[in-house]
């Protein structure tokens, strides 16, 4: 059907650029005479007053042009995306993490800048620390913002009386974001008030915002691009406001571009991550392994400043169920202050650690039972008629979790290999294997409401080329392809006739971040209703000028169909340009049906959710705790694809990285509160080497969005992050076989070789009691 599909399915309107290293990042844009460079000073204490600081030596140091400390700040020193105002730029009085800005030195180069950072001379008077989230809660550190509650049905009776109760810990670590292209700033002053920043952000509007506030000038005078970034992930969503600030503070100062650019280990060690967690959970359930009542309390570690700590512990309570429906529930969250850098968005944001407790309660159960944890995943699963009510108290309408499972079981052939599985453990080898298909369920729509809007700016020129620009920034994920073919699709030209212009907050403004995997969803349909517009003009002035009936004008094919006759599209524009006939437009889309009530803990949150599973295999070495993933299959629901090449590398990226959050990806803080872990030698994503032996990726062909979304497509950025889930509770039954599947590991993420190895001798030795 012409008008619900897209026609073409292009690859990403950059591959090529990214593999020939012709695409355009912020440090590659050509620098005009004169440019400087700023680097960050950093505390080396996680808690402490400022005695002294004395930079005498840094302003002396070869080649440096200055320093800024916030006395140069002339509007306000925060960049808290809240409001809360917890957030500063350079920090007064005292350091709240090892790591945080003190003060910046400008120089006529980077190296200089940066060996002049190191020259400061500061006495500190230590205070207490806590550094993880138990331990926060233990010493009643304050939370950073509100906490939040769901609730349903009556849990305290429900536990009391279920036929099976067992409650646990579950610790969740953090994750750096990776990306390979660092923070970065470049900002050009102009004259006035005016400046313009160039960056690596996925919200330009805020980083507008925020330079603004900090230079005390009004938002118009600011101006922030951003071309593409080197990947995101979340970690550039609020985190680059501090660079954007400082480059422009810099750059009024001196009357000069100035860039920041951090080298990646003050990139880890400055810049937050996702939150770790730890999880209390007390379910009660029934002889078939049904769930009747779940009580969760929900730790995180957020660091110094709320930043978007509070819709990112919401997140884990509305995913903390995943798939499954509970009868009777409650789970609060606790969103602890720490002192620690403040963490951040990352692809899930909060959901995954939800769905992880889920799945942990689901594996406490076929362990305590001596059932297939997917029986016990279906036991459990969300009806389409009945026992449908999220925790949340919006409504299931769209359940096809289990017809994605029932496919994927039969496609995996996971009975078999499990039974396969089960045989080569009970030889008893060194060697063990672990099999498990887990679910995701994820919703879609920025639980901040006014959040789910967006716009496009139109232009169609007098040679029939389209110029398109909307609110979204493109981060590697494909949206500028997805949303160009969108254009090319309705006005039936070739998708090379539209360039989608780089993001900037003078064409789209007060655009909300590029997050939530709503990009596509909110910036295709504002492009569409761009083009609409300026095609309801054009049909108008077909009808009138060929004397045809509106409903027969089509554009297809690179033409202008009216009635009988076809007009080169390119000729058709001159035509109307010469008539006047206005080829711009300004689309707009928000999303309908969405509300939330957060003080009652009611609403409809999401517009709609994403499901998907995975079924992983897995070999361990019970000697050393290594292991290798086997094979994985994924069964994942995009709706009516909008580019199936670009959804399936995205379903692939998010498996990889979701792995290698549970994993090899370890955080370590030393006892001082230092970040140890803040470079790749010494924090370990996946390689190349570490992807499954035999990976299959399917989507799901009859599946499309039942609500009315862009082409009925659905968002694909975060939900299979969490398919990587798999892979850890593979590993789980793989060290269950040592102590004959009779106990539930209780693995903690993440599952690090050593950890392997610790669950595996605790098992042997019948310890299972014990977390590690
Ligand atoms: N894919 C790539 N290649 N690089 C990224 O930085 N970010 C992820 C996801 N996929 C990311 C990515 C995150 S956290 C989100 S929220 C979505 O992309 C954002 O883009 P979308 O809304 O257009 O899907
Ligand atoms: Mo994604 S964590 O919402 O940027």
């Amino acid at each position: 059907m012409k008008d619900d599909t897209v026609t073409s399915d292009p690859r990403h309107d950059s591959a090529i650029k990214h593999v020939t290293g012709r695409a355009e990042y912020t440090d590659d844009i050509p620098e005009p005479a004169g440019t400087l460079h700023a680097y960050l000073g950093l505390s080396t204490r996680a808690h402490a007053r400022i005695r002294k600081l004395d930079l005498a030596a840094v302003k002396t140091a070869p080649g440096v042009v200055g320093v800024l400390t916030e006395e140069d700040i002339p509007g306000e020193n925060d960049v808290s995306p809240t409001g809360l105002n917890d957030e500063p730029v350079f920090a007064t009085g005292k350091v709240e993490f090892w790591g945080q800005p003190m003060f910046a030195v400008v120089a006529e180069t980077r190296d200089a800048a940066r060996r002049a950072a190191q020259q400061a001379v500061i006495a500190y008077e230590d205070l207490p620390h806590v550094l993880d989230a138990a331990e926060a809660r233990a010493a009643d550190y304050p939370y950073v913002t509100a906490p939040l509650k769901l609730e349903r049905g009556d849990v305290a009776p429900a536990l009391r009386t279920a036929p099976h109760r067992l409650s646990g810990q579950m610790r969740v670590g953090g994750q750096d974001h990776m990306y390979l292209e660092g923070h970065i700033a470049f900002a050009i002053p102009g004259e006035d008030e005016d400046v313009i920043v160039h960056s690596s952000t996925q919200h330009p509007s805020e980083a507008q915002h925020m330079v603004a506030k900090v230079l005390g000038v009004n938002s118009h005078a600011v101006t922030v691009n951003v071309r593409r970034m080197g990947g995101g992930f979340g970690g550039k969503e609020t985190q680059m406001n501090l660079f954007c600030a400082v480059a422009a503070i810099a750059a009024k100062k001196w009357r000069c571009a100035v860039k920041i650019r951090p080298d990646r280990d003050d990139d880890m060690s400055a810049t937050g991550k996702r939150h770790d967690f730890v999880i209390d959970y007390d379910v009660g359930f029934d002889e078939a392994g049904r769930i009747t009542a779940v009580e969760g309390q929900f730790a995180a570690r957020c660091g110094f400043s709320a930043d978007l700590s509070g819709p990112v512990t919401d997140r884990a309570l509305f995913h903390a169920d995943n798939a499954y429906y509970y009868p009777n529930v409650r789970l609060t969250s606790h969103p602890m202050k720490t002192n620690s850098v403040s963490n951040t968005a990352f692809r899930g944001f909060g959901g995954p650690q939800g769905v992880i407790a889920a799945e942990r309660m689901i594996e406490e159960i076929a362990y305590a039972l001596g059932k297939d944890t997917l029986d016990v995943r279906r036991a459990n699963f969300y009806g389409t008629d009945d026992r449908n009510l999220t925790p949340y108290h919006q409504t299931v309408e769209d359940n096809i979790m289990p017809r994605i499972v029932d496919e994927l079981e039969a496609n995996a052939d996971y009975r078999a290999r499990r039974e396969a599985v089960l045989a080569y453990n009970a030889s008893g080898g060194i060697l063990r294997k672990g099999i498990a298909l887990t679910p995701v369920k994820f919703g879609i729509s920025f639980t901040a409401t006014w959040y789910n809007q967006a716009g496009s700016l139109v232009h169609v020129y007098n040679d029939g080329s389209i110029a398109l620009n909307h609110g979204g920034t493109e981060m590697g994920q494909g949206l500028n392809t997805k949303v160009a073919q969108i254009a090319a699709d309705a006005f039936g030209v070739d998708f090379s006739r539209v360039k989608i212009t780089r993001t900037t907050t003078e064409k789209v403004p007060n655009t909300s971040a590029t997050a939530a995997s709503s990009g596509s969803d909110l910036n295709g349909m504002a492009a569409l209703d761009g083009c609409e517009q300026i095609k309801a003009r054009l049909i108008e002035f077909a009808a009138e000028k060929w004397q045809a009936k509106p409903d027969t004008v089509r554009f297809a094919d690179n033409q202008v169909h009216i009635g009988s006759e076809a007009v080169p599209f390119a000729d058709f524009i001159k035509q109307a340009y010469m008539a006047r006939v206005q080829l711009s437009a300004a689309g707009f889309y928000k999303t309908p049906k969405i509300h939330w009530d957060r003080a009652s803990g009611k609403g409809r949150p999401f517009y709609y959710f994403a499901y998907g599973a995975a079924c992983s295999e897995v070999t361990i070495d019970t000697l050393t705790g290594e292991y290798q993933l086997d094979r994985t299959d994924i069964l994942h629901d995009v709706g009516r694809s909008l580019n199936p090449q670009l959804d399936i590398g995205q379903i692939e990226g998010a498996f990889i990285q979701g792995m290698g959050w549970l994993t090899t990806e370890e955080l370590w803080w030393d006892d001082e509160g230092q970040l140890r872990t803040h470079a790749p030698s010494t924090y370990k994503i996946p390689l190349a080497s570490d992807r499954p032996r035999v990976f299959n990726v399917a989507l799901p062909e009859w599946s499309e969005n039942r609500e009315n979304t862009i082409k009925r497509s659905k968002a694909v950025g975060e939900p299979p992050f969490m398919l990587g889930i798999s892979v850890f509770e593979a590993l789980s039954m793989a060290v269950a076989s040592v102590a004959d599947y009779k106990t539930c590991p209780r693995l903690d993420a993440p599952a690090t070789p050593e950890c392997v190895l610790m669950a595996v001798e605790r098992l042997r030795e019948g310890r299972a009691d014990v977390s590690g």
